[in-house]
């Protein structure tokens, strides 16, 4: 291969190896019913590991009822949940894709609409629809913003009740067949609401300084990796800063992360923001591509860890030049695969890291080479006519 795509060079972590560098982001579908994965989660994550990243990572799947976002989350508080999750990784096994599953615990930004509702709390008008709201939980008695609920405190059994619950889930994902577990630690959930002091006015051990703040995310990564298999890579993502006065900062995500890496934390996935709203359903004025790589880059050469760098990142040379500058070691994509579920094999293409159509399905490229050639030999003759 001639290709000097880093991008597509491999990767090993742990015992797993991945065949490139780019991953499909969590991305909630909010089409669960009480937790259960059914024939769309397959086919939406199916189609994506058909296309070429090689890490799949489910929505957000919750380790406890009552730390789903909104009514339609996935969970894997139950055996059951598991054993439906099980067809979709080894689906995407089947595809060369690692499957992996982001563990989530929503706090107190449970309790949602779906986006298609409206984002916010749930209310009365979403209760003609079943959809009751339900009590939430946060390390203190704030709530997200005006109208939002408001959390109960969490006392220090729900806060070890939660750690086992995300040990629990981790046996259960190993079991299904996922290959790498991501606890999400960004995005104002739970865990990073307990880091961030906008939301965190604890006084206990749970809560005050920085060290304290993060005992419960760094007590949950334990015993996640604990009972994740030792072989298997264990990622945590953060939101590197909180973006708002007085939030997290990226100094304390760069301490954090080392604190993670002594816990046997193998890469951490950097997004930001979501601590007083949604981090990417967010109003304000439009990011800049690639505007969180720099949060990948820093935490990589202050902890010497491995980043995955997420958000906005558009073109194939774009998701090149952050590894090949060595930026981070991994890129996640979004929304652009929900635009392109190919974009990881299209992105082969255009680097020349795959001429032949060779990285695609057989059943796919097999067409796709030969159609290549007639597409060629019409164009010349267009322009010798
Ligand atoms: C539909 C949708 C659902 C999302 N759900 C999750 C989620 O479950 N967990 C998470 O950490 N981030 C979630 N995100 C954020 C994405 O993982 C990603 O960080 C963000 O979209 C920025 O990447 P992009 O610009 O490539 O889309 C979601 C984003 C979208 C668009």
């Amino acid at each position: 291969m001639s290709s000097q795509s880093q991008l597509f060079e491999p990767l090993q972590i742990r015992g797993v190896s991945l065949p490139n560098r780019l991953v499909i982001s969590p991305m909630c579908q909010y089409s669960a019913d009480d937790g259960l994965a059914n024939d769309w989660h397959l086919a939406h994550l199916g189609k994506l590991a058909q296309g070429g990243a090689a890490v799949v990572f489910t929505e957000a799947v919750a380790v406890q009822r009552r730390g789903r976002i909104t009514h339609g989350d996935l969970g894997i508080w139950a055996d059951a949940q598991a054993q439906a999750l099980a067809g979709i990784a080894r689906f995407i096994s089947s595809m060369g894709s690692v499957p992996a599953i982001q563990l989530a615990h929503a706090g107190r930004k449970a309790s949602m609409q779906r986006p298609w509702h409206g984002n916010g709390p749930l209310d009365d008008s979403d209760r003609a629809r079943g959809d009751e709201p339900w009590p939430v939980v946060g390390p203190s008695a704030i709530a997200l913003g005006e109208g939002w609920l408001v959390p109960s405190e969490m006392t220090q059994a729900e806060i070890a009740q939660v750690v086992e619950d995300f040990a629990a889930a981790a046996r259960r994902a190993d079991n299904a067949g996922f290959g790498i577990a991501e606890v999400h630690a960004a995005h104002g959930y739970l865990a990073a609401s307990f880091l961030s002091p906008i939301s965190n006015h604890r006084t206990d051990i749970y809560g005050g300084d920085r060290a304290g703040r993060s005992r419960m995310l760094l007590e949950t990564a334990e015993a996640v990796r604990a009972a994740w298999p030792h072989d298997k890579p264990l990622f945590v993502r953060v939101s590197a800063v909180d973006g708002a006065p007085q939030g997290w900062s990226l100094e304390d995500t760069v301490a954090l992360a080392k604190d993670l890496k002594g816990l046997g934390v193998d890469v951490i996935d950097c997004s930001s923001g979501g601590i007083l709203g949604s981090a990417t359903a967010a109003k304000g004025p439009p990011p800049q591509p690639g505007f969180q790589v720099p949060y990948a880059q820093a935490v990589k050469e202050e902890t010497g860890l491995m980043t995955q760098a997420v958000g906005f990142v558009l073109t194939p040379h774009q998701a090149e030049d952050i590894v090949a500058k060595g930026q981070a070691d991994l890129v996640a994509i979004g929304r652009e695969a929900l635009d392109d579920p190919n974009w990881p094999l299209h992105a082969a293409l255009a680097l020349d890291a795959d001429q032949a159509w060779e990285h695609w399905p057989v059943q796919y490229g097999w067409w796709l080479s030969r159609r290549a050639k007639v597409l060629q030999a019409l164009r010349e003759t267009t322009t010798t006519a």
